[in-house]
């Protein structure tokens, strides 16, 4: 786990980042100065010891499982014909998928600082960011997450770290591939406010998850592309999003890349502007 001084690192050059594009945050930039201070208090700190020690739990994980490859190597959408199922040790699998623990640190942040009702997670894994996102919801008091992972394995492994946690309330993993998961997902847990973007890293896949996805935004939500850095898919996606689509603000932090929502009458202008991006 990182030390102290080097979240203090990763915090001054994420301060950097929200000083240099201060004027593109708009109505979000002192709530994200907030978030990128990455201060714990002594009840956020307590809840990060508990999701330490699940990480360190995980990454030393000799357990083999069988799993299937739903990630950068898919085409289209459906598996390709060498991502059949495999086995991996669950610490490769940590130390392959999981959000580190500054990134960790910076959603369990956002959460906090943006108090959101409803959350969206695309890509669940072992469960490790959701951890930081559900902790975060227990500490506001309030809202959910609902999590899709396209592996069985794992989202049954995801389910069962956060009700180690005592987070079952919180948080729900759904099984399935996105595509297939998102019709019935997005009216029964919609308005959004907050939506983490975590799996699937193509260009043309990231566009139509979001397309789907804005039409179930409340104003001003928050949408949070992971891996804008060093996947240029996912980097062409968004900065595709930030200039075709109406926004709020945006924010550009290499690892994560922000893109928040009208903050009046988003489906509305979403419904206009219904195919600016996917073609
Ligand atoms: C980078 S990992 C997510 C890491 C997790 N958010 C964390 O930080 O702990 C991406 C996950 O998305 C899943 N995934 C990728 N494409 C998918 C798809 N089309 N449908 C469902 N799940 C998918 C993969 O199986 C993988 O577990």
């Amino acid at each position: 786990m990182p030390s102290t001084s080097s979240f203090g690192f990763f915090s001054t050059w994420l301060k950097l980042l929200v000083s240099r594009q201060h004027r593109m945050l708009g109505g979000h930039a002192e709530a994200l100065k907030a978030v990128v201070s990455l201060k714990l208090s002594p009840d956020e700190h307590e809840a990060e010891v508990h999701i330490n020690r699940m990480r360190a739990e995980l990454e030393a994980s000799r357990v083999l499982i069988q799993m299937q490859d739903f990630g950068a190597g898919t085409r289209g959408n459906v598996l390709s014909s060498e991502s059949k199922p495999h086995e991996r040790r669950i610490s490769e699998i940590y130390k392959r998928a999981a959000a580190p623990p500054s990134w960790g640190r910076f959603m369990f942040r956002l959460v906090r600082a943006l108090k959101p009702q409803s959350v969206l997670e695309l890509g669940t894994n072992l469960g490790v960011s959701a951890l930081h996102i559900a902790s975060a919801l227990e500490i506001n008091g309030d809202g959910k997450l609902v999590s899709i992972e396209g592996d069985p394995t794992l989202s049954d492994i995801a389910r069962e770290n956060l009700a180690r946690l005592g987070h079952e309330g919180r948080s729900s993993v759904l099984t399935g591939r996105f595509d297939d998961v998102l019709p019935d997902c997005l009216p029964q847990n919609r308005p959004f406010d907050l939506v983490f973007i975590d799996g699937h890293h193509e260009e043309a896949a990231t566009l139509r998850y979001f397309e789907t996805i804005k039409l179930h935004l409340t104003p001003g939500a928050c949408v949070a592309f992971d891996d804008i850095e060093p996947f240029r898919p996912v980097r062409k996606a968004w900065k595709r999003i930030i200039a075709a689509e109406p926004h709020s603000g945006t924010l550009d932090l290499y690892g994560i890349g922000l893109w928040f929502a009208p903050l009046s009458s988003t489906k509305q202008e979403s419904d206009a502007k219904a195919s600016v991006v996917v073609q």
